[in-house]
């Protein structure tokens, strides 16, 4: 038998820069529309609120929601791709939350086998998570993200004054994800953070969209694919997708998240792996910043399957990952599903 290595990963360099700022990405959008190389897929409503930001550009609207989180979507972005001539060395541009920027992500990644991809997130959690790491993908056959590719940008632009139209109740759904960093990876940040009352302030909002980056960026230059490090970024998200999938959709990611945290790290001191003093100190943060934190099962069925056939549970159980001390996150392997939704369904 002849055996033949093909080394990708000395070849080809995948890195790119994330620019994160005020009031400049007006400029950066211009300057790129003013070439007919580049189009632009923007959720509709940014381009609603933000229009004068694109004339003169190639614009796709997208009116993004999980169900247009579909491949129909993708057929339709690559259509008018196709529609506008872009080549090879063209570059499609994601104005929006996360699902606009998984789903032109996804779309860059297929067409003509992958054109640059510029990203530049319009939501806080787009802003400090799924614009980082090259994640793409579209909701199939009922199950989220089901489908999709790996694909790094060429670069991300981070203009945080989109935040001024973004409704609170998004800007509390992206900070638990900021809250998850600081639990399993920045004790300082962690303990800032539990001195706010608000998150208020373009310097402090720059400041730690960047630290959320850089430990993103840390965690997927380490484990691209998930292989063991960047499953650490799941605290919070076996009970919490639970929680969505019970509550039919009516609690947003990051609320379910913050729930996610509050239960899985009680089971984890239940079990002896994590401090008493991180559930304390975890309950005190995400109350400060008026998330609920406990949660009444209405589908034990639906939260039961949820928490099974989670991505990260393996044949031999469901897998979590936890701060084992504030600022120190551990993974912890084959844990009945019986035991984990236990701890929820006796709160
Ligand atoms: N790729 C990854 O690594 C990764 C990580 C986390 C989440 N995700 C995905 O991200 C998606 C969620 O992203 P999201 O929370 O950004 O949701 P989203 O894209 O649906 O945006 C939320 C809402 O905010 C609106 N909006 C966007 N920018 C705005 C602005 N500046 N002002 C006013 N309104 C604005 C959108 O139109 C939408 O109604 C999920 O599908 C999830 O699977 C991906
Ligand atoms: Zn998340």
């Amino acid at each position: 038998m002849h055996s033949v290595r093909v080394n990708l990963k000395k070849q080809t360099d995948y890195s790119y820069n994330i620019y994160i700022g005020n009031g400049f990405v007006k400029n950066k959008i211009q300057e790129m529309a003013s070439t007919d190389k580049t189009v632009f897929v923007v959720d509709s409503n940014v381009y609603n609120l933000y229009t004068e930001l694109f004339k003169n550009a190639d614009c796709y609207i997208y009116d993004a929601s999980e169900k247009n989180k579909d491949i129909d979507y993708i057929k339709k972005i690559l259509a008018y791709l196709k529609s506008k001539n872009l080549h090879r060395d063209d570059t499609v541009v994601a104005v929006g939350g996360g699902i606009t920027g998984d789903v032109v992500g996804f779309a860059a990644s297929m067409y003509m086998r992958g054109v640059s991809f510029v990203n530049i997130p319009t939501t806080f959690l787009s802003m400090v998570d799924s614009s980082v790491g090259g994640k793409t993908g579209v909701n199939f056959g009922g199950v989220k993200n089901m489908v999709g590719a790996f694909y790094q940008p060429d670069c991300v632009f981070i203009d945080i004054d989109f935040l001024e139209t973004l409704e609170h109740e998004e800007v509390m759904n992206g900070f638990a994800e900021v809250i998850k960093y600081a639990a399993i990876f920045d004790k300082d940040m962690f303990y800032e953070l539990k001195e706010r009352k608000e998150l208020k302030g373009k310097i402090f909002l720059a400041d730690l969209i960047k630290r959320c980056c850089e430990i993103k960026a840390d965690i997927v230059n380490q484990d691209e694919k998930e292989k063991g490090l960047r499953k650490l970024l799941n605290f919070g998200h076996t009970v919490g997708h639970a929680v969505e999938a019970d509550s039919l959709h009516s609690i947003k990611h990051g609320y379910a998240v913050a729930i996610g945290m509050y239960y899985e790290t009680l089971f984890a001191v239940e079990k002896g792996l994590a401090e008493p003093k991180v559930a304390d100190e975890l309950k005190e943060i995400l109350l400060n910043f008026n998330y609920e934190i406990i949660y009444s099962v209405k589908r034990a069925n639906t939260f039961t399957e949820s928490i099974k056939s989670d991505k990260k549970a393996s044949g031999t159980g469901v897998t979590i990952a936890f701060a084992k001390e504030i600022g120190k996150g551990e993974i912890c392997n084959e844990i009945r599903a019986e035991e984990l939704q236990k701890i929820v369904f006796s709160s």
